[in-house]
């Protein structure tokens, strides 16, 4: 699926972070039989969060299975430096690429940086930093990813503040500017971030750690399609 078209719809994505590394392949093919295009992971570098975790060398496995699907992986990069490491995530195949602000020198350049790669991009912010700090340095972003926990690991419960930071994002972004939510999106709290504005909802404990993820998944994404009946 092309970053253009992923940017347009209302998604969920799962996050790879909770998967069961020993069955990647089966868990994200049945998550694609499921309807899933876009996946979400997540590189962390053991110095902007704690936490090491995935990096190119998965992203380059996962890459031509996902294009086989018509799929896409959204790639969450907390990590230092992040610009050091878009050539790679390129080359492995990631989609886009979504660095934190508080891990950025300069915002401009590094969207600048991603755009000649051909990647989509996208501008995280933590809940310690403001809103308006997110939108100065998201000028030219695809979307915006508002953190709803501190980033490191997956389980962690939503923060409830989160619901107005994505409220007042919808006010001052320009309306073609996705805004994507991070941490603790379970059934109870996507309908919140989706009246707020959220437009691209990553899920990880709430579809990999439960007994049967594709259902999981279709449940949250049938709450997201049809607010109504959720
Ligand atoms: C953690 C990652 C998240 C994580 C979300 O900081 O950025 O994408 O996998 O997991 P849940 O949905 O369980 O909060
Ligand atoms: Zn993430």
């Amino acid at each position: 699926m092309p970053w253009v078209e992923v940017a347009r719809e209302v998604e969920v994505e799962p996050s790879l972070y909770a998967a069961d590394f020993s069955q990647l392949g089966e868990q994200v093919a049945a998550l694609v039989g499921a309807g899933a295009r876009v996946f979400h992971f997540d590189a962390g570098d053991g110095h902007f969060i704690p936490e090491i975790t995935i990096g190119p060398v998965v992203l380059a496995s996962l890459a031509p299975l996902m294009r086989g699907w018509g799929g896409a992986l959204d790639c969450h990069l907390m990590v230092a430096e992040p610009e050091r490491h878009f050539e790679a995530v390129a080359k492995a195949g990631g989609a886009s690429v979504t660095f934190h602000v508080e891990a950025c020198d300069s915002p401009a350049r590094a969207v600048a940086h991603a755009r000649g790669l051909g990647l989509g991009v996208g501008l995280a912010f933590n809940p310690e930093t403001s809103v308006e700090d997110a939108v100065v340095a998201a000028e030219g972003a695809d979307l915006v990813l508002c953190m709803s926990i501190h980033p490191g690991y997956s389980g962690q419960e939503f923060m409830p503040e989160s619901v107005g930071r994505i409220e007042r994002l919808r006010k001052l972004l320009p309306e073609n500017v996705r805004i994507q939510v991070d941490g603790g999106i379970n059934a109870t709290t996507i309908g919140p971030a989706r009246e707020a504005g959220a437009d691209l909802f990553v899920a990880g404990s709430a579809i990999f750690w439960r007994d049967d993820p594709p259902a999981a998944y279709l449940e949250l994404s049938e709450l997201v399609r049809n607010p109504a009946h959720g």
